[in-house]
Parts: structure tokens; sequence; C-alpha cells
């Protein structure tokens, strides 16, 4: 196994034990500064910033499969961070972007060769820990604080990642639970990343769902409309195919549990999302659905791990 694989499954594998800790600290970001966005309390439904034309390069590219140009605006929003320390929305996004692999991860996915996925980067840290600090959106925060957890505990701070987690997971369930689904995957235990994703997504229907598979269309349907609790939980502008990977997701992880009837009536949902006929990995779910490739759980955690499978609308 490649070495900067076998290194990452053990810095998720701490998380995934760690992620279940609960914790009495009630410190709150969110009382240190104003927003930096006048009147944004809550974006989890709409984004409601006004980005700046470097913030908006980085989700162009983000978008575009533009390793580079990714690359380039977030130097730009490096040198206006230090002009401007305040500005809590691109910290987050540098933040963001060193857990973001390259396309070239989105690419092998697609392709169905083997893949060898980036690590978290400690470097995010500083900038993460200022935008919590400068924003007070729940949602940013619930994000934020998410990858920060996982960055201390992987530095081997477990003491501050595992309050910084259960602070984030208040703000941002959705976020914050797809981190524990992948961290089930890396310690590869399917059962519970089932369980985890059933939590996302019923939070994301705001009720049950039948977890044999049926109603599933219905689900897509309401996706499709952006019916569901809140935007993390379906496609949108900053992650044009995030229906479809989470779809995937929940359709792999019934493969991985043994309920192929149901995983089947999940991809074959999944061909019902809006944006699946434009999607990267659409020849990996045609894979799935013909049997050509299973779920394997030794490899599983990468699909949800490569952030740009929702986040990349098409591969140049
Ligand atoms: C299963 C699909 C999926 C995966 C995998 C995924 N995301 Fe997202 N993400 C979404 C959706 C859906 C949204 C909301 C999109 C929208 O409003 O357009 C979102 C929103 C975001 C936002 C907020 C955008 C904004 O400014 O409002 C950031 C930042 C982000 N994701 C980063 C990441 C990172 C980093 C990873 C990898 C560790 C990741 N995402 C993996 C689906 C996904």
């Amino acid at each position: 196994m490649d070495t900067r694989y076998r290194t990452s499954l053990a810095l998720w594998i701490t998380l995934a034990a760690t992620a279940g800790c609960s914790s009495s600290s009630n410190k709150s970001p969110a009382d240190a500064a104003p927003s930096l966005r006048p009147g944004v309390e809550d974006s989890s439904q709409v984004f409601q910033g006004a980005p700046n034309a470097h913030e908006s390069a980085f989700w162009a590219a983000v978008r575009d499969g533009d390793d580079a140009g990714r690359a380039a605006a977030v130097s730009q929003l490096m040198a206006d961070v230090q002009d401007d320390p305040k500005n809590g929305y691109s910290e987050f996004l540098i933040g963001a972007s060193y857990s973001m692999p390259p396309n070239a991860v989105l690419r092998a996915l697609a392709d169905g060769t083997p893949i060898q996925p980036a690590l978290p980067d400690a470097a995010a840290m500083p900038y993460l820990k200022e935008s919590l600090s400068n924003l007070t959106d729940p949602f940013y925060l619930g994000f934020a604080g998410g990858l920060l957890g996982v960055a201390e505990i992987v530095s081997g701070d477990t003491a501050e990642g595992g309050p910084t987690l259960a602070t984030a997971a208040s703000n941002n369930p959705v976020a914050t639970r797809l981190m524990t689904v992948i961290s089930d995957l890396v310690a590869q235990n399917a059962a519970n990343a089932l369980k985890d994703m059933y939590v996302l997504v019923e939070y994301c229907n705001g009720g049950p769902l039948d977890h044999n598979g049926g109603g599933a269309a219905d689900y897509v349907a309401k996706l499709n409309a952006g019916g569901a609790v809140q935007r993390e939980c379906y496609s949108g502008y900053f992650a044009p195919h995030g229906s479809s990977g989470e779809m995937l997701l929940l359709a792999d992880l019934q493969a991985l549990n043994g309920n192929q009837p149901a995983a089947n009536a999940y991809y074959r949902a999944l061909q019902g999302v809006s944006d699946y006929s434009t999607w990267a990995l659409k020849p990996l779910a045609e894979r799935r659905l013909s049997g050509a490739q299973k779920a394997d759980i030794a490899t599983e955690a990468i699909i949800p791990a490569t952030c740009v499978t929702c986040h990349t609308d098409t591969l140049k």
C-alpha cells in the first residue's frame, strides 16, 4: 500500500476513536468577534455572503477542476489575509483548500485506476483557527471547526481536537457527520459508516428514510428540488454534484453491508439526480450498477475524502 495512504489511514482512525467522545466544552469561538459579513448569521440554507473577486476565483477554479487556478487563488487569498487578518471567509477557504486533493484523484476514481490521496496538512491549522475567531455563521464555524478538529487530532493534540469537533458538530451536523462517515470507512467499519450515513441523510430529509432503499426516488426528487434541510445536503453552485456524491456513497455503503437490493435501489435513484449526466464519477456509478466494479471497503473512504467528488463540475 502507498505510504501516504497508510499514514492517512492512521490519522483518520485516530479521528474515528476521538470523534465519538462527548465534550463538556462550550467554548464557542462565535462569542469572540463580530461577523466579517455583517448581517450574515446563518448561511446553511442559502449562500448569503458577498465574496470578493479572489474568493470567487477560488470557487471557479474548484468547480472547473483547475488545480493551478486554485493554487493561484489560494496564494492571492494568503496575501489578502495578511493585509486584512479579519477576513474570516478567505481564511476558511485557505484552510479548506489544504484538505482538497488534486483532480488527478477524481480522474483516477472515474477511470478505476489506483489512487494516492493527499494527506491532511497541519499548515491549514492557523488559517482555520483565525477563521473561527472572525466568523459567526454556524455553517462555517461547524465546517472550519471540523477541519481544525481533524488537523489537531492528526497533529497529536487530541485534548484540543475532541472539543473542537464536538463544538463543530453542534454548529454544522452535516459537515461533521460526513467527516465521521469518512473516519468509519478508514477504520473499515462499514456498519458504522452506513449507520452514520443514515444519520446524515435522515437529518437532511427532516425525517426517517427506509433503510432498505424504499422511497429512494422520492428522496432524490427532494434533493433535486433543493428541499432538504440544509444546502450541504444537495447540489448547488459550490458543490455542483453534491447530491450525486451523497447517493453514490449511500449505495456503496449498502453494498458493503451486503444489502445489494438496497444498493441497487440507490444506484438507480442516483441516475435521477439532475446533475448526474454531467458528473465526473458517472462511469464509476455505472460500473457499480453493472457489477463491473464493486464497492471495496479498503478504498471506499477515498470517495468522500476526495472533496472534488462533489465540488468539481467537469473534469478537463
Ligand atoms: C458528498 C458530497 C460532498 C463531499 C464529498 C464534500 N462536500 Fe463540501 N459541500 C457539499 C455540498 C452539497 C455543499 C453545499 C453546496 C452549495 O451550497 O452549493 C458543500 C459545501 C462546502 C463548503 C462551503 C462553501 C461555501 O462557501 O458556502 C466548503 C468550504 C466545502 N464544502 C468544503 C469541502 C471539503 C474541504 C471537502 C473534503 C474534505 C468536501 N467539501 C467534501 C458536498 C460535499
